[in-house]
């Protein structure tokens, strides 16, 4: 029986390192980005921009006509892949900005999760979704206002949609999970914005040189564990950092 993981941005950064730790633990891996990297031999790689909402169904629905629902014993959905977008004060950000980080960050989780919830409804096994969103839902910092806004529609979704799933009798489970300040392109970018454009870039230079984040492979490990001790139980939004 397959253990299966979907993840969206498993090519590189923190998805790479989700997408490594759990195929070192027997998952079969099935990712979703817009770049394709042959030497990542060991995933199966779908290429699709998931700012372009209309090609998501077709993708997720490429991906499930490949399993088998009568050989899986646990399907999960992470939620990975999101982009900082344009870092400055809301009356800088042109329409098209603003709309390409929801979609990436907030349209396709919630697509992703919709056709997960649909297509597995008659599956028997272990069902999860694993959103990755950021103390940013929660820490209001200036100039993120689109990412800040993603991260906390992504998290109300986690809510609404584990109170749905949690009457039905092999209902999904979902979480939202805080990574802490992981060293990714992510990162590079943050530290990189200029000062006027970002009043608290000084905190992340300084995380930086005083070595305080965290590789993509540690911040996997964790969230494995968490994920095989049952601590991402449905409806659960937590901090790795915290646990
Ligand atoms: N790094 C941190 O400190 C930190 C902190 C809190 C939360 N997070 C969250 O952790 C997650 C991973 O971030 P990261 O730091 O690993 O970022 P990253 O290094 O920039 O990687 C982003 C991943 O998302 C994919 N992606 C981006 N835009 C996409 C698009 N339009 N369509 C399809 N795939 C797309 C990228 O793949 P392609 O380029 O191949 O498309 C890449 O695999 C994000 O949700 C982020 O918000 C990160």
């Amino acid at each position: 029986m397959e253990k299966i993981l979907i993840i969206t941005g498993g090519s590189k950064g923190l998805g790479l390192g989700l997408a490594k730790e759990y195929h070192e633990n027997g998952y079969r891996i099935c990712s979703i980005s817009r770049s394709k990297n042959e030497k990542l031999y060991f995933m199966e790689q779908y290429q699709c921009d998931l700012s372009k909402t209309e090609t998501i169904e077709n993708v997720i629905k490429e991906i499930f006509s490949h399993l088998d629902k009568n050989n899986t014993q646990q399907i999960t959905l992470i939620n990975n892949a999101g982009d900082l977008g344009t870092v400055n004060t809301i009356e800088n950000l042109r329409p098209s900005e603003i709309n390409y980080t929801i979609q990436v960050n907030l349209t396709a989780p919630l697509v992703l999760s919709s056709q997960f919830v649909k297509l597995t409804k008659e599956w028997n096994c272990k069902k999860q979704i694993f959103n990755i969103s950021s103390g940013a839902a929660v820490n209001p910092y200036e100039s993120w206002v689109m990412y800040c806004a993603s991260k906390a529609g992504l998290d109300m979704m986690t809510k609404v949609v584990s109170k749905e799933q949690k009457e039905l009798p092999n209902g999904v489970g979902i979480v939202s999970i805080y990574p802490g300040v992981v060293d990714t392109n992510m990162q590079e970018k943050v530290r990189s914005t200029p000062k006027e454009h970002f009043k608290a870039v000084q905190r992340f230079i300084d995380f930086h040189e005083q070595g305080d984040l965290s590789s993509p492979e540690q911040v996997a490990k964790k969230i494995y564990h968490l994920d095989i001790s049952g601590e991402l139980k449905n409806g659960r939004i937590l901090d790795v950092r915290n646990v």
